[in-house]
């Protein structure tokens, strides 16, 4: 008699490569977009699936857990995992898997272009030319920062915040950072980077601030009232790690009140609600998270992701699988 395949449920549609390299160890139902949003939906649907691969979006909680009762792997399309219970994962014996390095490259570039279309105000200027605006150059029209001699700090210096700064470094700017641990000398001397222990410091002396840290307990809101009200009137900030590192209504506080010069921001709080205030604060790019969207990218991740579902489906030893918590 043929063996029963394992039940692998992927939430959303994602690379075709992806499924059909599942489809060939396992039963594989894909979501539609958006459906498991929702944590009752996760909870309803998760029984009898061996292995989970999930989006950023959906609430995979202790409760959705609960409810899994053959689940052995969940593995997060995404490098950040703030949407996993991780612990009580651990407790019910479900591995957890993300997708480190394969989207470093493509989220660097991305922080690199969201500054410059934020300092060079790409966004105001073409809406100026599509509404019929343009009615000849102006030496005055747009004038925005120039990146050279800049100083660009990064609060969480991981393998993207190192990405960024590399390529920042390329633009001629200055690096420092804030970070749980200290770089090794070969590391800050290859960027340049100056480690600086204190956050209030960071954010008084620079001149765009980039979140590029994990949401924890203790990143979230780390960016609010206290930090606007230090960061230079000139500075810029600029978020592509999660949306509750930084407190929303305090950050359209600040750009209303002119207190920061401009933000370019890809994740939100409450995903995909954008704060109102947020909507109509000025010089401020809002995009809804694409750090890591490229066809390449999309694919490595999900490719990532499925290959240690099968490893575990398949009794691969933890060790020999790189990408579990
Ligand atoms: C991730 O993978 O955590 C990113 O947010 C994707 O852009």
């Amino acid at each position: 008699m043929a063996q029963k395949l394992p039940k692998v449920l992927i939430t959303e549609p994602i690379p075709s490569k992806v499924i059909s390299f599942l489809k060939q160890h396992a039963e594989v139902h894909v979501g539609k977009k958006g459906e498991f949003q929702n944590e009752a939906k996760l909870q309803h649907k998760i029984s009898g699936y061996h292995a989970l691969l999930c989006m950023l979006s959906n609430p995979v909680t202790k409760s959705v857990l609960e409810k899994g009762e053959q689940l052995k792997i969940v593995a997060n399309f995404a490098v950040g995992y703030n949407n996993i219970d991780v612990d009580a994962a651990e407790s019910l014996d479900i591995k957890v898997a993300n997708t480190p390095d394969v989207l470093t490259e493509a989220c660097g570039d991305f922080a690199m272009g969201l500054l410059l279309a934020v300092t060079r105000k790409f966004n105001e200027a073409e809406s100026y030319l599509r509404s019929g605006h343009f009615k000849g150059w102006d030496p005055l029209g747009f004038l925005g920062m120039e990146l050279r001699g800049k100083t660009l700090g990064i609060v969480g210096m991981g393998r993207i915040g190192q990405a960024f700064a590399h390529r920042a470094k390329a633009f001629g700017m200055k690096i420092a950072y804030h970070n749980r641990t200290i770089l090794t000398s070969e590391i800050e001397n290859s960027l340049s980077a100056k480690y600086t222990s204190s956050l209030q410091e960071l954010a008084s002396t620079s001149d765009v601030l980039s979140l590029n840290c994990p949401l924890t307990k203790e990143t979230h809101h780390l960016i609010g009232d206290e930090i606007f009200e230090i960061m230079p009137v000139h500075s810029i900030l600029i978020n592509i790690s999660r949306g509750s590192v930084v407190n929303e209504e305090s950050l359209a506080k600040a750009l209303k009140n002119k207190q920061i010069s401009g933000a370019g921001i890809d994740v939100f709080e409450n995903e995909p609600i954008v704060h109102p205030e947020l909507l109509t604060a000025p010089n401020c790019i809002l995009l809804p998270h694409i750090a890591s969207a490229t066809y390449e990218t999309r694919e490595s991740i999900g490719m990532l992701a499925a290959k240690a579902i099968v490893s575990v489906l398949q009794g691969e030893s933890d060790q020999r699988i790189p990408n579990l918590i």
